[in-house]
């Protein structure tokens, strides 16, 4: 198996709910173990932008979400937002890589900053003291200088700030083509197997020759 077999996703409340709903469908169809975390607004977020109503307790949200993935009993774990005897919340607990999608930006200055009020924050608190990988998915427009100046930081530690920006030379014809764009480059980066993007100099994009 290629990438990491455990990963923690942390969804927050920046627009981009559909990121982070299909990278979990992919890294269950991947059969990848999901520490699976959310916030508030990002629920909030998500009940405005789709149509999936996440249940408020960890627990129905876990069964929710492995039934609504079809994963396989035990594959996702949700853990609520001050559950800090989760795996994630300790060096020696914690998967190999965690994945931020969407990243608001005041999730964003938080792990800049280490503040580790709650369990998304200390997660990724956790990951960049071990020097693990730490993908961060921000969206806002336009950015402020201490947005940029977050990710400069968070940059400079290791991690790796992937706006979700899709671009267009794959000529997407639906949503689903924009989300897959973005959820495909973090695949690539976890090094986990994906087909929705071909990579660069696989394919020769509306280019005749
Ligand atoms: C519908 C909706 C869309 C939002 N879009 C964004 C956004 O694109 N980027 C952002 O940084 N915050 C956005 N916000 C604001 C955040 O949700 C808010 O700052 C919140 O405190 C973030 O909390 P969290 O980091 O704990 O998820 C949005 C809020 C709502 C309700």
């Amino acid at each position: 198996m290629s990438g990491p077999e455990r990963i923690t996703l942390a969804m927050t409340g920046a627009s981009g709910a559909q990121y982070g709903l299909r990278l979990l469908d992919c890294l269950v169809r991947e059969d990848r173990e999901v520490h699976f975390l959310v916030s508030k607004a990002a629920q909030l977020v998500m009940a405005t932008e789709t149509d999936v109503q996440l249940p408020a307790k960890p627990q129905a949200m876990q069964t929710f979400l492995t039934e609504y993935t079809g994963a396989a009993a035990g594959q996702i774990r949700v853990y609520g937002k001050e559950d800090w005897m989760s795996p994630v919340a300790s060096g020696s607990g914690a998967p190999a890589a965690m994945v931020v999608v969407p990243c608001s930006t005041g999730s964003l200055s938080a792990i800049a900053t280490g503040a580790c009020n709650n369990l998304i924050e200390r997660a990724a608190d956790v990951t960049l003291k071990e020097r693990r990988q730490l993908i961060l998915v921000p969206r806002e427009a336009p950015f402020s200088t201490i947005h940029l100046e977050n990710m400069l930081k968070l940059s400079q530690m290791g991690a790796v700030i992937l706006p979700a920006a899709p671009g267009f030379y794959h000529q997407p014809q639906t949503i689903d083509d924009l989300v897959d764009f973005v959820v495909a480059r973090i695949l690539n980066l976890l090094n986990i197997p994906q087909d929705m993007l071909p990579r660069w100099g696989e394919h020769h994009y509306g280019v005749d020759d």
